[in-house]
């Protein structure tokens, strides 16, 4: 071999002293990013966290039948509000506003306007993803559709015993409500649908919500009503002539279900095909949490480990945000602000009560299940706190009193969980962490899904999306 001129040799030298120096300096961050996956590692054991198990996404005719009902607005009583209107693929499936706007409102998302004040609905959308797994039991921040043990029914909601027979899953059950509710998309008998509508569907009357006029507004059979008045709108009636989309329905519902007679499906196979789509098309796929818990250390980066431990520690966000959708579906109070119009006479919200009638439980409402909340802002059921980092800080410390206080803020006040009453401190650094694991749950697909969004509906009213979506 020849001998190395001086010259290459220093260049030689200094190279390996480089990588010694690099390698060392590489050390210390490279050890702490090790230390944070150990511990992680031993939170992943004891709690048993796993990825997100997915179902593949499976086009089929159920799943067509189930995208055009969730995005045509012919289901609403004024043929202008969709499932879509509220459940914006581009705002995470919510809607970006404080307070959801149903029936009697314009725009989409922020540009979403009231006409009539009075029609506010009086919580804040919730995001759907995810609802088609097996930990979900109930629906709505007040869990009033829930799934029960056997002998009577599987399901307890608001319809009692006249909940359509074969319902196949709470996210199906819960399909059937907000077509009945006023602020969301029945509307009022008196309301005729916008003159400016194209296809025929323009000021036309809300022939459904004055099939429902004879009923109290809690009475099971009103349900019934609604339900009956869609499906006779949805298929046409005998004796008069079919319009083309209600045949493009028809097909649709044959193809879906080919062994049912047309004359025999129910609102209940259209609730179960809604639930079907939702189940499918609302899923976190992509998240860098699933990814690390995988077993892909590099997916998330060390701010988002510290903040998983404190979030599976000493922040005790699990002590209610856990199972695989980081909720238990439990109620809890944080004495959130009311704001808007409430939910019962006296401008209230009781959460939970309002469903159960359990004086304990005032104030109380279900936990939110976690992934892509990065993407739903305003928070809580009143929508009324609107950045992220403010939803985090206001579950540190118990409220304090108000001067002047009412009887009703005392009580919500009280109602404070007791899990958090002590208060939990955290840096500002700790809570920039929390923050850094929340965005971890983000699906980086969230907003972009051609399959899900469709470019047109059989009614031919416009798709309720904004220009980020699909
Ligand atoms: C006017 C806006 C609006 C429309 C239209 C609307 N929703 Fe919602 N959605 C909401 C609000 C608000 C809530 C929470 C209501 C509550 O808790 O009382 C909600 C709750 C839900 C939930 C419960 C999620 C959970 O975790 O409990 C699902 C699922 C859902 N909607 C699906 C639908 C479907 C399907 C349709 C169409 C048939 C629809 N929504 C129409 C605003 C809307
Ligand atoms: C005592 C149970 C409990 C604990 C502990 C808890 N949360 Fe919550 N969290 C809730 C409930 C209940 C709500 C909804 C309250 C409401 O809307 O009135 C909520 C709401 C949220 C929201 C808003 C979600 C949305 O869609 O509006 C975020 C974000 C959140 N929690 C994060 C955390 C973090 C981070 C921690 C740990 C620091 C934590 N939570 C600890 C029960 C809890």
């Amino acid at each position: 071999m020849r001998p190395l001129r001086p010259a290459t040799a220093l260049i030689c030298l200094c190279l390996w002293l480089w990588l010694c120096l690099a390698g060392a300096a590489a050390t210390p961050a490279q050890a702490a990013n090790d230390d944070l996956d150990a511990a992680l590692d031993r939170v992943i054991a004891v709690r048993g966290l796993e990825p997100l198990e997915v179902p593949p996404l499976v086009v089929t005719p159920k799943f067509r039948l189930g995208q055009m009902l969730f995005f045509d607005p012919i289901l609403s009583g004024t043929r202008d509000v969709a499932c879509a209107t509220c459940h914006l693929l581009g705002r995470g499936t919510s809607d970006g506003v404080a307070l959801s706007l149903g029936v009697r409102a314009t725009g989409l998302a922020e540009e979403r306007r009231a006409l009539d004040t009075e029609r506010i609905h009086p919580r804040n959308t919730m995001d759907i993803w995810n609802r088609g797994h097996e930990s979900v039991r109930n629906m709505f921040w007040d869990g009033r559709v829930s799934e029960i043990e056997a002998p009577v029914s599987r399901f307890q909601t608001p319809m009692m015993d006249y909940l359509p027979d074969g319902i196949e899953s709470v996210l199906a059950a819960q399909a059937l409500f907000p077509l009945a509710g006023e602020e969301e998309m029945l509307g009022l008998p008196g309301d005729r649908s916008p003159p400016d509508l194209p296809g025929g569907h323009g000021d036309r009357p809300n022939e459904i919500a004055q099939a429902a006029a004879g009923f109290d507004e809690f009475e099971p059979q009103r349900f019934v009503a609604v339900h009956d008045a869609l499906m006779r709108r949805l298929l046409g009636q005998a004796g008069t002539p079919l319009a083309d989309w209600q045949i493009a329905y028809r097909r649709l519902i044959a193809s879906a279900y080919p062994d049912t007679l047309l004359g025999t499906v129910t609102m209940g196979d259209l609730a179960n095909a809604i639930g079907h789509f939702q189940d499918l098309a609302f899923v976190t796929r992509e998240t860098p949490w699933d990814r690390y818990l995988a077993g892909d250390t590099s997916a998330i980066g060390m701010e988002a480990k510290q903040g998983a431990l404190l979030f599976y520690g000493k922040g005790r966000c699990v002590a209610c945000h856990s199972g695989p959708l980081l909720s238990d579906f439990q109620f809890h109070s944080l004495a959130v602000p009311q704001i808007g119009p409430g939910i019962d006479e006296s401008g209230d919200d009781r959460g939970r009560y309002e469903a159960s009638r359990i004086p304990r439980e005032r104030y109380q409402f279900r936990t939110p299940p976690l992934r892509n909340v990065t993407l739903t802002a305003p928070y809580f059921h009143s929508g009324a706190v609107a950045r992220l980092a403010d939803a985090i800080a206001l579950h540190l410390s118990p409220p304090a009193a108000l001067p002047n206080e009412s009887e009703v803020e005392a009580l919500q006040r009280a109602s404070f969980s007791p899990m958090l009453r002590r208060g939990i401190a955290l840096s500002e650094a700790e809570r920039a962490s929390l923050l850094a694991f929340l965005e971890s749950l983000e699906d980086a697909q969230a907003e972009s899904r051609a399959t899900i969004v469709p470019e047109s509906v059989p009614s031919g009213l416009p798709v309720p999306a904004l220009d980020t979506d699909g």
